[in-house]
């Protein structure tokens, strides 16, 4: 297969959702489909090792502090998938976000009964600030379910964005019958098969056969469709391809991932629908056509729990071209070449070495500690720096103090080096040294996580003050006096590595506050690095 061809099968894309709506069910039976795992997983017993595909990091999950977020590779149809875990629940942190920078697309999985939820939101707004395809699965129709056209209502008014149904369901709950392809005119009906593993056949059923539709759904039900399918005619966005891969329209499917109703569908008409590699854009501005020789960034770092080796791993995203395993490559950021070492992919539960990838794939690589989150990777002859990543806004602070004074230089350190990996990200008032440090992280955990690394690895403990503080906002306004602001007592200027000024919050009210009391005042939620 020629580096094109191989490229063009590529779909990498990132399933998102706020937890328990479905994601890890809806991962693993797409995995299924793929033959990627053979056990269909009734997904109830969490506990159970199927569950743990998307969870490799075991040692991690056992001590209860695990940051990763995996990347599972299969084949379907002469695709090449690969799908971006992206952590929720208590491991929720930067992580998560960064690995939207690595997608193509993303998959954003609602429950029917519950529509927008927080952490679909707040993932949501990290998508769009890339503009790239987002498809919705309204999941659990197996379920009582809200109106779906309430549901489309609330995803275009919150999220500013169209949506198409491709199917419609019939019915929810007890009365569950299925869905309505729009696109085949098609009832695919549900029925007690659909609880097992069984390839769904789609019953043949024009909406004007009034017949046989009465027959399938009963009468009631059959009326209900024929007007609901009318008016999404007349009245939802028309379906266009270019929008959808903009990210302005987002198709949106229904089913039930617990009863495999409705994911094979899904994943034929995402496949078509999603776009293959699409070009990385370097800080100039350029872009790098995804065939040319081999370019990655790194978006991912973890940290290796194990004391004995300080050494890391680190996920890469190839942008361009092929990676070969014996090939020198250049770490622009460090200006050395150098061979990566016992490269890697993650194939469904399993890790493998690996000789080569094409751009769409992620590798992980032993870092002896020389990457940084953001750095870009590629044939010496390329010498191409991608965007960086955005730092993006932690939501809980603390002010970090060592309990010895005489271990000031690894306390330094090693939050030096913690944030350097961007597990953490660290501040200091104004006009001060390191003496005590503000953290800012975007999950609860990775506190603990710091806390912990400290202890074990550079043999610091620290005392803990949580702080008030929620919301950060980067000032952008250059040369501004930001002592003479008007500002409520409780908002805290702090600045980052660089001394970029920032200012952080206790509630919105204060944010809006500085806004109305300060004309001119600019200020961001991300920082772009
Ligand atoms: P998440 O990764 O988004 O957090 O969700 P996950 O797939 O773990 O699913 C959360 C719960 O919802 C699971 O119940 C799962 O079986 C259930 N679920 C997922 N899809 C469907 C669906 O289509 N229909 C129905 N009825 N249920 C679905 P659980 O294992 O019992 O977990 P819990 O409820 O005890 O947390």
């Amino acid at each position: 297969m020629s580096l094109k061809q191989e490229i063009d099968r590529r779909r990498t894309f990132a399933i998102i959702s706020h937890p328990d709506a479905g994601k890890t069910t809806l991962t693993e039976k797409l995995l299924l489909y793929g033959g990627a795992i053979q056990t269909a997983g009734s997904v109830k017993g969490k506990a159970t090792a199927k569950h743990a595909v998307s969870d490799w990091m075991d040692l991690e999950k056992q001590r209860g502090i695990s940051i990763t977020s995996s990347v599972m590779q299969f084949e379907y149809d002469g695709y090449c998938i690969n799908i971006l875990d992206t952590p929720g629940h208590q491991d929720f942190s930067e992580d998560t976000y960064r690995t939207l920078m690595a997608a193509d697309s993303v998959v954003m999985v609602i429950d029917a009964a519950k529509g927008i939820e927080p952490q679909t939101r707040k993932l949501f707004k990290v998508t769009a600030m890339r503009h790239i395809p987002i498809f919705t699965f309204i999941n659990k129709l197996d379920r009582e379910a809200r109106d779906p056209f309430e549901l489309l209502d609330e995803l275009e008014k919150e999220f500013g964005i169209g949506t198409y149904p491709i199917n419609w369901p019939i019915g929810c709950g007890v009365s569950f019958k299925g869905v309505f392809d729009r696109n085949r005119r098609q009832i695919m009906a549900f029925n007690e098969m659909h609880r097992g593993q069984e390839k769904l056949h789609a019953i043949e059923c024009d909406i004007t056969d009034t017949e046989k539709l009465t027959e399938l759904l009963g009468p009631y039900q059959s009326d209900e469709l024929v007007d609901q399918i009318e008016l999404l005619d007349g009245a939802s966005f028309e379906f266009d391809l270019e929008k959808v891969r903009k990210g302005e329209l987002t198709p949106v499917f229904f089913g039930s991932a617990l009863t495999n109703f409705g994911v094979e569908p899904f994943l034929e008409y995402f496949l078509q629908m999603t776009t293959s590699p699409l070009p990385r854009v370097t800080s100039g501005g350029d872009s790098v056509d995804t065939d040319n020789d081999f370019s990655a960034f790194v978006f991912k770092i973890q940290a290796n729990m194990n004391k004995a080796h300080r050494d890391r791993m680190t996920f890469m995203r190839i942008c361009s071209g092929k990676f070969e395993r014996d090939r020198e490559y250049l770490h622009v950021q460090g200006g050395k070449t150098l061979r990566l070492s016992q490269p890697q992919q993650i194939m469904a539960d399993d890790r493998q070495i690996i000789n080569e990838a094409y751009a769409g794939d992620i590798i992980g690589v032993f870092d002896p500690g020389i990457f940084s989150i953001g750095d870009t990777v590629c044939a010496p002859k390329m010498n191409v720096e991608f965007e960086g990543i955005p730092t993006f806004a932690p939501e809980h602070f603390a002010m970090i103090e060592q309990v010895d004074s005489l271990k000031r230089k690894q306390f330094v350190k090693g939050v030096e080096q913690i944030a350097q990996e961007g597990a953490i990200q660290i501040f200091h008032e104004p006009n001060s040294g390191m003496e005590r440090v503000i953290v800012g992280v975007v999950g609860v955990l990775q506190f603990e996580v710091l806390e912990y690394r400290l202890k074990n690895e550079y043999k610091v403990d620290v005392h803990r003050n949580n702080l008030p503080y929620q919301y950060i906002r980067w000032i952008r306004n250059k040369d501004i006096d930001v002592k003479s602001l008007n500002l409520t007592s409780d908002t805290k200027w702090v600045q980052d590595f660089k001394n970029n000024n920032i200012l952080i919050f206790t509630s919105e009210w204060n944010i809006n506050w500085a806004l109305e009391k300060n004309e001119g005042l600019i200020l961001e939620d991300f920082n772009k690095g």
